[in-house]
């Protein structure tokens, strides 16, 4: 072999080797709930597809059941880079946008459906950029559902409510819910409410059938009330300064790869509401009880001067597009 054919062959073969031995790229993916549940499924389909797309290039590390950070700590292990990928609620970026409060703000959407067509719309789509400045950047919305009201009586007037403490996410607007019926709400991180439930440290609290079902919730309460009074969803968001350094092909890929993945977890969010309530019923620990429209219409009016108290912070176009979804 001629000297220079010989420097190519070795210097193709150094490529090679160290292209091969080359650390992959370490995405770790965390979050508080359930393997089983909406976001556990699409967190588990987000690895298959980023790992199928670059394989040894691109290692997705999912950390479910708040077993890496509880929902307290981990924005800032996000900003900190000491995760890559999170999926809190809406109602926990209090810190970082107010707008994102009118997913909090009760009986404003009429179904998941509604929640849906906003999340897709204009307003909607440009609240994932809505703390970009803070360094978080928005991949998508993910489902969960529903929120259904539970505690160790039935509560069907606000007047039930009156003085039980109930567990409430980190959000100033369903500590006002609460505090609308003359409730005690106690902000507590998801990890810690199957054991606060048990212990009677609260009362009571809300959230949705697929949450309610693999956490356990209704054998610690005796009544579930059908109240589908609010939402509980997601925003899947990742560190800016991390996302925009990767190479853009990953970056398209990776982006990719979210996409379906949402789309797979809101598939089962749509599909498994009304399984995971059918297996609460089943189960026998709690009561499910309907509710009439002229029990739901006293918690409304109730919990009404909530919408007004945080509108100047969400603005009143952010409200009324999120009405104009109920609409179809
Ligand atoms: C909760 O804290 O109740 C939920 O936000 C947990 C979750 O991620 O669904």
């Amino acid at each position: 072999m001629s000297l220079p054919l010989r420097f190519l062959a070795i210097a193709a073969a150094f490529l090679i080797a160290h292209t091969a031995s080359a650390a992959p790229i370490v995405i770790k993916y965390s979050h508080v709930v359930a393997d089983q549940s909406p976001k556990g499924q699409a967190a588990l389909k987000f690895k298959e597809l980023a790992e199928k797309k670059f394989p040894g290039v691109v290692e997705v590390q999912v950390f479910p059941n708040s077993q890496l950070y509880g929902d307290g700590k981990e924005m800032e292990a996000l900003l900190l880079g000491d995760v890559q990928i999170i999926a809190p609620s809406l109602a926990k970026f209090g810190k970082y946008t107010k707008k994102l409060q009118v997913f909090d703000l009760p009986f404003l959407f009429d179904n998941i459906q509604a929640v849906d067509r906003f999340q897709d719309g204009p307003v909607g789509q440009a609240l994932l950029n809505s703390m970009t400045d803070k360094g978080i950047k928005g991949l998508g919305y993910l489902h969960n559902g529903m929120k259904q009201l539970s505690a160790n009586k039935p509560l069907r007037t606000p007047a039930d409510a009156k003085g039980l403490k109930f567990r409430i996410q980190s959000s100033d607007v369903l500590e006002a819910q609460f505090k609308a019926v003359g409730a005690n709400p106690q902000k507590l991180a998801f990890a810690e409410v199957y054991q606060a439930l048990q212990s009677g440290v609260v009362d009571g609290t809300e959230n949705p059938w697929s949450n309610i079902y693999t956490k356990k919730f209704h054998e610690v309460q005796k009544y579930i009330m059908e109240s589908d009074h609010g939402v509980l969803d997601y925003m899947v968001v990742t560190n800016a300064g991390w996302w925009n350094g990767l190479p853009p092909n990953i970056r398209k890929g990776l982006n990719e790869a979210m996409v379906e993945s949402i789309k797979y977890g809101n598939k089962i969010a749509f599909d498994e509401d009304a399984n995971f309530r059918q297996k609460v019923i089943d189960d026998k620990k709690a009561e499910v009880l309907p509710m009439t429209r002229a029990e739901l219409n006293q918690w409304r009016k109730a919990m009404a001067p909530v919408w007004r108290q945080f509108e100047p912070e969400i603005g009143r176009d952010v409200i009324n597009a999120a009405l104009k979804a109920n609409e179809r």
